[in-house]
């Protein structure tokens, strides 16, 4: 069992290498399960956050001359550190985040993954010949391009895997050479905070690396700002609209939401579905992007699925996340558990059934099954974000790969089945950042290329993609 941390920790803004507090007002976070102050965080003000670009703009130009050997060892150094700090970080999720901590170890390991990744990618970040002899007209000239920074990235990072997204984005943009600006979530900053006095540790240039807290007003501070070069955002598609419309001529990366299909074809091996599909549907109460949350299943094996699958789910172990048999901890606040309580009730109201949940104690939204579902209702065209499935019947693979695609989204997908044929079938048609065959959609490894297609998002994070991103291509012509 972990230890249950008893002081409040109070969390401050770090810019130009320098730590201090917030002028702005107080957030107290309080630990999820425990109900007890965990944290207080103070607001960042505009001229806090001018502060940090200002720093952050200055050092971009420092930061582009600093060799791939020295960024990459201080990826290497963090990722060491972080790893040193495993216990300590993951109870941080469990606490700020409600994240059951078996769960909270994995996204640390993840994290500590992500950097040293990044340190890699530091190492081969390359540019490449441009055969000018192609046209006549660069007949006797050399070229090629070199992969330059961008400059300064600001990076605005969700609550849900907080630390592992945070070095998705602080990683890549070291590795590139670039400088950065973070607003954390709110309800997660002691993890941006712990991550920040690693980098600290290492003695980086001032202003490298810069974080800011606050809510909406930070952000859109960060993304109107014209010293800023790139924003690269994780979180919803309403937020993501309006940093497109406030960011101007400025490169966006956007990682967003879905709600992930997931098929379960005739001659699937109806036990790994049933099991997969109930641990990914449910874990950390679904709050992740790609966590199942529409499930398609062949109408010749519906009836065997759905035993196996109910009596999965009603094996679910929630409630205290401090306990590492847990999957389903609280949700991130009472206003995200009264939204889904107002779709399940919209759901039974238009027609649909709840085979299991549907209710909650607090927090905690326990594991619910919804069958007899349409497009329209919001559990089936919106992203839930918690722990809801639907269920629906389908009559063959191609009314299976129209239904996970009749959606506005497109990040994951996953498909059970034992013919090749059928897996790349849905290969080729599913229109989704990523499909994954024999498992979920809720799967991935720290240096895949991640993204979605549709409103799920733009550009691809993993180091390596994320560097692309994060970097612009210089033409060099020998004349
Ligand atoms: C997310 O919600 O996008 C994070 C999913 C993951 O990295 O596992």
């Amino acid at each position: 069992m972990h230890t249950r941390t008893t002081s409040i920790r109070t969390n401050q803004q770090y810019i130009a290498g320098r730590w201090c507090p917030g002028a702005g007002e107080q957030h107290v976070q309080k630990d999820l399960f425990l109900g007890t102050a965990f944290s207080a965080t103070h607001l960042s003000t505009p001229k806090d956050v001018d502060l940090a670009l200002s720093a952050a703009a200055e050092a971009a130009s420092v930061m582009a001359s600093v060799p791939s050997h020295t960024r990459a060892a201080w990826l290497r150094q963090a990722a060491d550190r972080l790893e040193g700090q495993r216990r300590e970080i993951a109870g941080m999720l469990v606490a700020e985040c409600g994240k059951p901590l078996s769960i909270a170890l994995s996204e640390t390991d993840r994290s500590v993954e992500t950097l040293r990744f990044s340190a890699e990618e530091a190492l081969r970040l390359a540019g490449e010949m441009v055969p000018m002899d192609a046209s006549p007209r660069g007949e006797g000239h050399m070229g090629f391009y070199l992969r330059v920074p961008v400059g300064v990235v600001a990076a605005i990072t969700p609550f849900n895997a907080p630390l592992n997204l945070l070095c998705h984005k602080l990683g890549p943009a070291l590795a590139a050479g670039n400088a950065i600006v973070v607003k954390p979530d709110l309800r997660a900053a002691s993890c941006a905070a712990t991550v920040f006095s690693i980098f600290h540790s290492l003695d980086l240039p001032p202003g490298s690396i810069g974080l800011v807290h606050g809510g909406r007003e930070v952000g859109e501070q960060l993304i109107v700002d014209e010293r800023v070069n790139l924003v690269s955002f994780t979180g919803g598609e309403m937020a993501a609209r309006s940093i497109l419309r406030q960011a101007g001529l400025k490169r966006v990366s956007l990682e967003l939401g879905g709600n992930a299909g997931n098929l379960v074809l005739e001659d699937a091996d109806l036990d790994m579905a049933a099991e997969h599909l109930a641990v990914n549907a449910f874990t950390h109460a679904g709050q992740s992007c790609i966590g199942v949350q529409r499930i398609y299943v062949h109408d010749k094996v519906y009836d065997t699925f759905m035993g196996k699958f109910l009596n999965r789910v009603a094996g679910v172990a929630t409630g205290d996340p401090y306990d590492e048999k847990t999957m389903v901890g609280p949700m991130i606040d009472s206003a995200a558990v009264d939204r889904l309580m107002s779709w399940i009730r919209d759901a039974v109201e238009r027609g649909a059934r709840v085979l299991h949940g549907g209710t909650h104690d607090g927090l905690i939204l326990a594991p619910t099954v919804l069958t007899d579902v349409n497009r329209h209702m919001r559990v089936v065209c919106e992203e839930v974000f918690g722990p809801i499935v639907t269920v629906t019947r389908i009559s063959g693979v191609q009314e299976g790969i129209d239904a996970v695609n009749d959606s506005r989204y497109g990040l994951q997908a996953g498909v059970f089945t034992a013919s090749l044929n059928a897996a790349l079938a849905c290969v080729r048609k599913l229109r989704v950042g990523g499909v994954v065959v024999n498992g979920t959609s809720n799967y991935r490894v720290d240096h895949q290329p991640y993204g979605g297609v549709k409103c799920s998002g733009i550009g691809r994070e993993g180091p390596r993609y994320a560097i692309e991103e994060m970097t612009e291509r210089r033409m060099v012509v020998l004349w």
